[in-house]
């Protein structure tokens, strides 16, 4: 696994750079989208950077339990972050419908889209546990989309997103489909995650830090800002 790493102030413009080369007009491309704190300055930037969605089927990560339109939920920081900034709506939006029943049903339909093509990019984030999208620790390489109970951490993340009341469950793309992505870009941001990556970086590579598995693979970098980089 590749790291690019760019200063602080830097890392968004470039990031946003990325996106709008490989999203070009009139090229047909399925991609994975995190929400979260770290990639908003990216998606910024790729909006400011002239980049458009037209061509583009968006895949939302994963889903907190939470009442449609709560602001913490993913999909309204999704729109908030990138979908509002953009000139035109993308070309397909794929997100979870989380008051389906039962929501298993939910998660295999989710699962069936996903595969009806697969991703050509996951643009993920790192959680301070290790997780990618809800995948906590103790998720295996091959879980599927699911429903999952969400670590602490995970909860105070939605409260510090908006969320009305702390979720306890989500749903999120399972390892197993984001892994066959064939691009992966893990973004990371500030000193706050240096340990985490450090351990993605060099610790064992297995479920209890779940971002490890992006070491197997053959297309997935890491492009983080310079405080992200120095282990404490
Ligand atoms: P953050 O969350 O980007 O808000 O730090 C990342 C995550 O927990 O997946």
């Amino acid at each position: 696994m590749k790291l690019e790493t760019f200063g602080r102030n830097e890392w968004a413009p470039a990031v946003g750079a990325r996106l709008v080369a490989f999203l070009p007009d009139g090229r047909h491309r399925r991609v994975c989208f995190a929400t979260g704190s770290t990639p908003e300055p990216a998606y910024a930037a790729f909006a400011a950077g002239g980049g458009a969605l037209d061509d583009t089927e968006v895949f939302l990560l994963d889903e907190f339990l939470l009442p449609r339109g709560d602001p913490g939920r993913c999909d309204e920081m999704l729109a908030r972050s990138l979908l509002e900034l953009c000139p035109s709506p993308p070309l397909a939006l794929h997100t979870f419908d989380v008051s389906a029943e039962p929501l298993d049903d939910e998660c295999r339909r989710y699962e069936r889209e996903l595969d009806a093509g697969g991703l050509d990019l996951a643009i993920l984030g790192l959680g301070a546990n290790g997780h990618i999208g809800m995948n906590e620790p103790g998720s295996a390489a091959d879980t599927p989309t699911r429903v999952v109970d969400l670590h602490p951490t995970t909860q105070q993340n939605a409260a510090r997103y908006g969320a009305t009341s702390p979720p306890s469950r989500g749903i999120t793309i399972g390892m197993r489909a984001v892994l066959a992505a064939a691009e992966i870009w893990l973004l990371v941001t500030g000193e706050h995650k240096a340990a985490i990556l450090n351990q993605v970086l060099t610790g064992p590579i297995g479920p209890d830090v779940p971002a490890s598995f992006l070491r197997d693979h053959p297309n997935a970098i890491v492009i983080a800002d310079e405080p992200a980089t120095i282990p404490r």
